[in-house]
């Protein structure tokens, strides 16, 4: 029995006594072999080596380093020191049987000021991938995940019009240098949360706090996307190209037209101003309602540029927002009493994930299929007597996979889902005190434990494996 083989018995046969809270029912669509399972992460979070083979600082390590900005004054300096321990995690994929990963490829290590190849940070994505084609596991490579060169963000980061075309040579680069190796590719992670908490409000890196801001910076992020898509496509023709946007549900606090309107706005922010550009080619002109004054510069052709063909859209959903009125043309928040949260305050609502996806069915009739590639929560996880009981966990996610199956039986084209983390990790903002891992990180020693939630997915995915073979 190899190591691996061993792993997966021990998985796979857990004490009789124990009742399962997490396998699917038999009639679910989650037990399709062509609906992928996978684990996500991302290069600033977990990779460390900041200052290794040549890589330059990001824009995250110089917000971290400013006092008041992360929790703790926490880092990614050393993070989960993934960049040495690469291939120890990879074997863990395999431990817990996830079909897919997803992963981004940190900018600043492949490229040099002068947008010139850095060899050895390429050489280690290149081995990254190769490892996992030889394990069998699909590749998703997200190109953006928030890491900016700070070099770019100091001639303006994305609201110079030029980091657009930038990105574009970085994709440019990263398909000709990994062409074949990365089964989908994700051109950027999130731009919502880059635009508006980046340019916006200015809780993430690079801090900036001006609303005109974040709908330019929006702007060129869109567009980047749409340059790299074509690039994408010129130089690796058989992977598939996609984007990943975080959605959110909103619901109104009370059924006053005041209120069902804010609750619409609210999704207007958060997934119309994203998801039209890409979809229809245009804003939302509801979003220069909430947001008066905020049109950005848009030059001749970029709209088509934005709204280049997907051959896939990568959702991420984490949590529902309850709105009212705030009496003008927005919505404040109305926290309701009584609910679950996670160690985030964020409130677990399956339902909305549900609902997100069959509206986006409806709303845009060229809809791509779609992944779910973040889902996940975050809770005070500790290792006793060796293991990780992370009980919230484990019903959270049989519940938004149970939501994905709806939207499924309903019509939804949904390929697969990513949880979101493999490994606890420098949660933004956060820093390490919130943990969405599956698989517990001690940081102090960088021993890894896959919590009970790893356990009993590795258990369904080896069963969904065995039916193949019999
Ligand atoms: C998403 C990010 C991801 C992670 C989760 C919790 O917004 O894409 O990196 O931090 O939230």
């Amino acid at each position: 029995m190899t190591q691996d083989t061993a792993a997966a018995a021990q998985f796979a046969a857990p004490p009789a006594s124990q009742a399962d809270p997490f396998t699917p029912p038999a009639t679910s669509a989650l037990w399709r072999r062509d609906f992928l399972l996978g684990a996500a992460t991302a290069a600033y979070q977990i990779e460390g080596a900041v200052r290794e083979d040549g890589r330059l600082p990001s824009i995250w390590d110089t917000f971290s380093a400013t006092p008041g900005k992360v929790l703790a004054g926490d880092t990614g300096e050393t993070a989960c020191d993934h960049y040495h321990r690469w291939e120890a995690d990879l074997d863990l994929l395999t431990q817990l049987h996830f079909e897919a990963y997803r992963f981004s490829i940190a900018w600043p290590r492949v490229m040099d000021e002068a947008g010139r190849p850095n060899a050895k940070g390429i050489a280690f994505y290149r081995r990254l991938l190769e490892r996992l084609k030889e394990k069998g596991i699909r590749t998703f490579a997200t190109l953006y995940h928030w890491d900016l060169p700070q070099h770019l963000e100091d001639r303006g980061g994305w609201l110079n019009r030029d980091t657009a075309y930038r990105f574009a040579d970085y994709a440019d680069l990263m398909s000709r240098e990994l062409k074949g190796l990365v089964d989908s590719w994700m051109t950027l992670n999130e731009p919502w949360c880059s635009a508006y908490l980046g340019y916006g409000n200015g809780h993430h890196a690079p801090g900036l706090a001006n609303g005109r801001y974040a709908t330019q910076a929006m702007h060129h992020l869109l567009l980047g996307h749409g340059l790299a898509v074509t690039v994408l496509r010129a130089n690796d023709p058989a992977s598939a190209k996609g984007i990943v946007a975080n959605v959110g549900r909103g619901t109104a606090d009370s059924p006053s037209e005041a209120d069902v309107r804010a609750a619409r706005r609210f999704e207007v922010q958060h997934n119309a101003w994203i998801l039209d550009p890409l979809l229809k080619g245009e804003y939302p002109r509801e979003l220069f309602e909430l947001w008066p004054g905020t049109e950005p510069l848009v030059l001749d052709g970029d709209m088509e540029t934005i709204a280049a063909p997907l051959d896939f859209l990568g959702i991420n959903y984490y949590f529902r927002t309850n709105v009212k009125s705030d009496g003008a043309h927005g919505f404040v928040e109305a926290p309701p009493e009584g609910v679950e949260r996670t160690q985030m305050g964020w409130e677990v609502h399956p339902d909305g994930l549900r609902d997100l996806l069959t509206g986006f069915a409806r709303t845009y009739d060229n809809l791509p299929p779609i992944y779910i590639t973040e889902n996940g929560m975050a809770s005070d996880d500790s290792v006793r007597d060796g293991r990780v009981d992370d009980t919230q966990r484990i019903a959270f996610l049989k519940r938004h996979l149970a939501a994905v199956n709806e939207a499924m039986d309903a019509g939804v084209d949904i390929r697969g889902y990513f949880v979101w983390s493999l490994l606890d990790n420098f949660e933004w903002a956060f820093g390490y005190e919130r943990r969405f891992g599956v698989v517990h990180v001690d940081y102090g020693t960088q021993v890894r434990t896959p919590k009970r939630s790893a356990e009993l997915i590795a258990r369904f995915l080896a069963q969904r494996r065995a039916l193949d073979v019999a």
